[in-house]
């Protein structure tokens, strides 16, 4: 089989749609501008064979605590057909390619735990593996009221392939968490994520209080670049 990695097009949209889907690791609208106009900025990799899109990889630029450019590895997926033959390590070596080329002096995953495949990937790449793992909770906007109250959160607004959405990082509280709902609000965000150690069990409550749910069990996996 050749396979041709190449940067992906809107026109692309369907079949990235349709292998994120049989992966279970996203529900893409291809038909949503967000979505199309996102396949056409030069940040999604796709590999080809015979024409059809066997692959694709998706992520962005953000900045960690500190203030260095971070690449986010977002979303992996290689059609069943196809996997196991290397794509899936082809495509994250494109991409950590970019993400070095665009200035990130580091990239990351948030990988779920049981996930075989996606960990030996990043173990090949030299990625390492937080020891600590990290329980992920998603919520969905709400409409908070009254002014922003002073908090410690860090607030990344995320356009992903699969949501427009809030990460919500740094220490957790009401007033971060009304903070988050508050961006997401402005930003028209649908969706605001918190991965918190699986050990912050105060955290974790405040979340749920919040009408978040718990998605599962990750590791953030992590490499200089
Ligand atoms: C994760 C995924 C992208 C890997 O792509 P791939 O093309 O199959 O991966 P590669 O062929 O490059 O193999 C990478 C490593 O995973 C191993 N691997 C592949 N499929 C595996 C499986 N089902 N179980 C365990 N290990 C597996 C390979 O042996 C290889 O390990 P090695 O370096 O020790 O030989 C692919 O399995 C996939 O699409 N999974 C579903 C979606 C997903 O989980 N995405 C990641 C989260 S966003």
């Amino acid at each position: 089989m050749t396979v041709l990695i190449r940067l992906s097009s809107p026109e692309d949209a369907g079949a990235i749609a349709r292998i994120a889907a049989d992966a279970k690791v996203a529900a893409i609208e291809a038909e949503s501008p967000r979505v199309r106009k996102i396949l056409g900025e030069g940040r999604t990799y796709v590999a080809i064979n015979d024409d059809d899109v066997i692959g694709f990889v998706d992520g962005f630029f953000t900045r960690d605590e500190i203030g260095r450019r971070r690449y986010e590895l977002d979303l992996l997926a290689v059609a069943r057909e196809a996997q196991g033959l290397g794509l899936g390590t082809r495509l994250t070596a494109e991409f950590l390619a970019a993400a070095a080329e665009g200035g990130a002096q580091h990239a990351r995953a948030l990988v779920r735990a049981e996930n075989a495949a996606m960990r030996k990937l990043c173990q090949r790449l030299g990625f390492h593996c937080s020891r600590a793992s990290y329980a992920l909770f998603v919520g969905e906007r709400q409409s908070p009221q009254g002014l922003a109250p002073e908090n410690d959160a860090r607030l990344l607004s995320v356009d992903t392939l699969g949501y427009a959405g809030v990460w919500l990082e740094g220490r957790l509280s009401q007033e971060s968490i009304d903070a988050a709902h508050r961006l997401a609000s402005q930003r028209n965000a649908a969706v605001i994520g918190a991965a918190i150690p699986s050990k912050a069990l105060a955290a974790a409550a405040l979340l749920r209080a919040n009408s978040f749910r718990k998605v599962g069990c990750y590791h953030w996996w992590t490499i200089n670049l």
